[in-house]
């Protein structure tokens, strides 16, 4: 199967945990779990909470992770400041990039929004290959952060 067909079918998945949401951290657990169990490419997916500037590590598959991440440095302090997907072929030159497992080689960070566009968390998938994400994994995980925008419960603007 082409990977824009896995991100379908992965997506199809994740939008119905969305309709029985009822929980952030539950529906999360269940897209990280959807995502790894349909790329045998990843080697860690999970997703990382903008918490009172800083990044909490959040639902998860792979090996432990860094807790807390500053929004100083890193691939996904980038993606939250930017407000865009941050995609790295090559993790060692990515400069401040924050190796939470030293079998990571390339990586992409998806930022995560509420319905009124403030960046609630992101999705990060790392890779032990070398270049293994294009802008087909950026357009895949982007639907699926689209997906996840109505989990959030509603901040005032
Ligand atoms: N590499 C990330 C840290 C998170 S781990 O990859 C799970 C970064 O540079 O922000």
């Amino acid at each position: 199967m082409k990977k824009e067909e896995t991100y379908k079918w992965a997506g199809k998945q994740v939008r119905a945990q969305v309709k029985r949401h009822g929980d952030v951290v539950a529906t999360l657990a269940n897209t990280a779990a959807i995502l790894k169990s349909r790329f045998p490419n990843y080697f860690w997916v999970g997703f990382y909470f903008l918490k009172d500037e800083h990044l909490i590590l959040g639902p998860f598959q792979g090996p432990p992770a860094c807790m807390k991440l500053t929004l100083e440095k890193g691939v996904c302090a980038a993606a939250t400041n930017s407000g865009k997907t941050v995609l790295v072929p090559n993790v060692h030159e990515f400069p401040g990039h924050v190796a939470c497992d030293s079998r990571s080689n390339s990586e992409i960070v998806v930022p995560l929004f509420d319905v009124n566009m403030r960046v609630r968390a992101v999705l990060d998938v790392d890779s032990e290959l070398l270049e293994d994400f294009d802008a087909a994994d950026a357009v895949g995980l982007e639907a699926i952060s689209l997906l996840l925008q109505e989990i959030w419960e509603k901040k005032e603007k």
